[in-house]
């Protein structure tokens, strides 16, 4: 692996996709024995859980379900901490034990807004699963019960994760260059 450039910045490799795929198999393991006997509905954030998701599905042993919703930080002049749903719920989510997919949770509001809404629609039992997880910028109130990585407050891409819509495609995790 080198160091490579997305746009203008340059990258350095982070985490490899040995790692990532030891550790994928691991929280899948996890959810396998936590989840036994049940029926969950996996659900996949768009766009940045899609690998993710399809390798922890790959590894998941139960009678289950996957479904996608995708949002993204509202674009209008008072963006910041506005999160907006470009593809909705189509599923039956009530009575549904789910597991919300995601790449990474950094200050924790897209996951908020995700879990409102499966409440709201009479979920059974909510699970959240992420792949990465940023503790310095997490400022919210809820447990997340399948965490991968712990990582710093740096920017990373590939394994899904973009910079400016480039850099998904990466098998690998990579880290910005200071
Ligand atoms: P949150 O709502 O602040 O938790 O942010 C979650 C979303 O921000 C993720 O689903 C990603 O799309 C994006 N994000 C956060 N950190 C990174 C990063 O280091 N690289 C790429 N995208 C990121
Ligand atoms: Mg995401």
């Amino acid at each position: 692996m080198n160091v490579i450039k997305v746009h203008d910045k340059q990258f350095r490799p982070f985490i490899p996709y040995e790692k990532i795929e030891d550790e994928v198999k691991r929280m899948a393991w996890e959810i396998n024995n936590d989840l036994e006997g049940k029926t969950p509905l996996f659900l996949s954030v768009l766009n940045g859980s899609f690998m993710f998701a399809a390798d922890l599905l790959k590894n998941i042993t139960l009678d289950s379900e996957i479904s996608f919703v995708k949002l993204a930080s509202y674009s209008g002049t008072e963006s910041t901490q506005l999160v907006r749903q470009l593809i909705g719920f189509d599923e039956d989510i009530y009575g549904r034990t789910v597991v919300v997919v995601e790449d990474i949770i950094d200050s924790g509001l897209t996951m908020e807004r995700v879990l409102e809404q499966l409440k709201d629609m009479g979920a059974h039992e909510i699970k959240v699963a992420t792949l990465l997880f940023k503790p310095e910028a997490f400022s919210r109130d809820y447990e997340i019960h399948y965490k991968g990585f712990d990582i710093g407050n740096e920017f990373i891409i590939g394994y899904g994760l973009d910079y400016n819509r480039q850099g998904r495609n990466l098998k690998d995790i990579y880290i910005i260059e200071e």
